[in-house]
């Protein structure tokens, strides 16, 4: 083999063991929100052009199931890649839906807002807070969803709780996660600690490099 190809090919393999071994094994021991500087560059990675062709928020959302007239959160939105299309479809009604979009990085928040006031929807709130304690009043939503997010968030057994209670009895939530997100659960984990939280899943689409699984929540009482 050329010598100048063993050395691209080092290289190459020296990145991918860096980004998924190294910074994965980091990133287990130091989940923390993004500093500013990170917040930046991550929301240019989030909102690059090339994304929209391999995931389109199109077509996350009509998987997700999302509908006019809905209540529905948005936990983690970050810049807002999916945030627009997602308030869209809930307005074409007398009674429009409302999105409730809930980021613990006020510097993600900032940017959000941003892109939001430049569109004339009104039917979005956005905030800042912890997944982990969420600031809803039990049964407040339809639907919710999480792309990429719930790898980062330190206790994920409190958010899915979370989640379940201020979900409607019957409501569902959709889990996304791809890679190479440094923080990308397996699809049999992601189920385990939603199963956990009384979730069951009944839809699953993708494959081992970007899967959505929708869960129903129960019925039965908060746990
Ligand atoms: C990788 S970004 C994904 C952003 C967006 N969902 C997307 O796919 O474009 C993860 C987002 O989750 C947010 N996040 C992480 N932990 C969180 C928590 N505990 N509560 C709320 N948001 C959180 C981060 O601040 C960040 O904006």
């Amino acid at each position: 083999m050329h010598p100048a190809l063993i050395v691209i090919l080092s290289l190459i393999g020296a990145l991918l063991f860096l980004w998924f071994v190294v910074f994965r094994i980091v990133r287990k021991f130091r989940l923390a929100p993004a500093s500013r500087r990170s917040v930046t560059l991550l929301a240019m990675i989030l909102e690059n052009p090339v994304r929209r062709c391999f995931f389109s928020p199109a077509k996350l959302l009509d998987k997700v199931g999302i509908a006019v007239g809905m209540r529905v959160l948005e936990l983690g939105p970050g810049p807002g890649f999916f945030t627009i299309e997602a308030a869209r479809r809930l307005v074409y009604s007398e009674s429009p839906g409302k999105l409730y979009c809930l980021d613990i990085e006020p510097a993600m928040i900032a940017r959000l807002k941003e892109k939001v006031s430049k569109d004339t929807l009104e039917n979005i709130a956005i905030m800042v807070g912890n997944g982990e304690h969420l600031p809803f009043k039990d049964g407040s939503f339809d639907l919710a969803y999480l792309v990429t997010v719930l790898g980062e968030v330190p206790d994920k057994d409190r958010a899915l709780r979370e989640l379940y209670r201020v979900l409607r009895p019957g409501g569902v939530v959709s889990i996304s996660e791809y890679l190479p997100d440094p923080d990308y659960p397996l699809r049999r984990t992601t189920i385990a600690w939603a199963r956990r939280a009384g979730f069951e899943p009944f839809q699953q689409f993708g494959n081992f490099f970007a899967y959505v699984v929708i869960f129903r929540r129960g019925y039965a009482e908060v746990r």
